[in-house]
């Protein structure tokens, strides 16, 4: 074993983790769930004998918490591997059902790159595809979305809630500005950052598709699902079995299913406690923040947010020297998505509200979650200073 592979867990135990838009710590009742059917119900759900009928009871099961988290009905869930694969599913399986319909697709410029590089590919092929531009706060219009519809328009894919900014779109607003202008169009959103942030309704919000993963509210990672409301038009992605009513074939991850279930339903009882308590400590860590260091901006909307994710540009610094020297001084944090993370280039979403290209470029996600703490907090205050100062004379 090598050096580094030894201390790390040593490493890690030091650290304070400010990054749960990346992902969450699994919760202990989901470990739980999940070790009980890798020690006890190895079954395949499709079986018909007992093994295969507890099993199938097991993903049943989940399918109804997670229904219920997100208020839709058990047959409206599909099972995916993922935030990424519900995107995919929604937004090509929607148009290629429907391509006899139209040919145009709207989004938004701040997408994760679940959702905009699907779109982007889809104007490869014979569509057509608008892409919005995002307000200065992180907001988007629902009366600019409703003026670029068309009678050939038959998606529309805007997310819920920002993963690098916490912004959180006025979709309900949104869902009915699009049917009011084509009430054929469909809407999809990408609900990755939502649930177990804010309440979530997908029936209230009047949308057609939503995207979820359950790594993002104490589930473990490579599960997820999406809300199709019922008979919405939709093609399966991926062909084989027909498991998932023919959605989505291949045989079910019962382990992961149970975590997600499990985690589904605790984050939709915890929302209201999580906005406020955690809320709190973002409002305290943002206050800190601009408190002590000049030439700070905020980044997003300053309440239409999520409660736990702040995205601060210190000018005159640079990002990756500073996620480094947050590193080395014991606390995770981000530069903006994850998966962009070693990208030297600004991250699309502030270029996107406006942030100047050499201000973004100095930007650092703090995510706070359900296990972070005051201490937590105070831990960035007291580097933050002598952090930003040596970053900014780097540069
Ligand atoms: C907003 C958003 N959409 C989609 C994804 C992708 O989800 P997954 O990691 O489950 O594929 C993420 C993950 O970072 C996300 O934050």
């Amino acid at each position: 074993m090598c050096v580094s592979r030894a201390v790390l867990p040593l490493i890690l135990r030091a650290m304070r983790y400010l990054d749960y838009a990346a992902t969450t710590p699994v919760l202990p009742e989901v470990t739980d769930a999940m070790v009980a059917v890798l020690t006890g119900d190895f079954g395949n759900p499709s079986s018909v004998h007992a093994y295969g009928r507890a099993a199938r009871e097991i993903v049943e099961d989940a399918r109804d918490r997670v229904a219920s988290a997100v208020g839709a009905s058990p047959a409206e869930i599909v099972f995916t591997a993922g935030g990424t694969e519900a995107d995919n599913l929604a937004i090509k399986g929607a148009t290629r059902k429907l391509r006899g319909n139209g040919n145009h697709v709207i989004t938004t410029a701040f997408e994760h790159h679940a959702v905009l590089d699907t779109v982007e590919w889809l104007g490869h092929d014979e569509f057509e595809t608008t892409v919005l531009p995002v307000g200065p706060d992180g907001l988007v219009d629902p009366a600019a979305v409703a003026a670029a519809v068309r009678p050939s328009t038959i998606l529309v894919s805007i997310m819920a809630v920002n993963n690098e900014i916490g912004t959180a779109q006025p979709l309900a607003e949104i869902a009915r500005a699009v049917k009011g202008a084509n009430p054929s169009t469909l809407v999809h959103t990408d609900a990755v950052q939502m649930l177990g942030n804010l309440p979530v309704n997908v029936h209230e919000l009047g949308l057609d598709f939503a995207a979820f993963s359950a790594h993002k509210f104490g589930g473990p990672k490579g599960v997820g699902f999406l809300f199709a409301r019922s008979h919405a038009p939709v093609e399966a992605l991926l062909h084989g079995g027909g498991h998932e009513g023919g959605l989505r074939s291949g045989t079910l991850n019962v382990p992961g299913l149970a975590g997600l279930g499990v985690a589904a339903e605790i984050a939709a009882k915890e929302v209201d406690h999580k906005i406020e308590r955690v809320g709190g400590l973002r409002t305290r860590l943002w206050q800190g923040i601009e408190d002590s260091i000049e030439r700070v901006r905020l980044n997003g909307h300053p309440t239409e947010r999520v409660p736990g994710t702040l995205n601060v540009s210190f000018e005159g610094a640079d990002g990756e020297t500073l996620l480094l020297l947050f590193d080395a001084a014991g606390i995770a944090c981000s530069a903006g998505s994850a998966c962009q993370s070693g990208a030297i280039d600004p991250s699309h979403v502030l270029l996107a509200i406006g942030v100047p290209r050499e201000i973004a470029k100095g930007s650092v996600r703090f995510s706070l979650g359900r296990e972070s703490t005051d201490e937590d907090v105070d831990a960035v205050l007291e580097v933050l200073p002598g952090i930003v100062e040596s970053a900014r004379r780097v540069g």
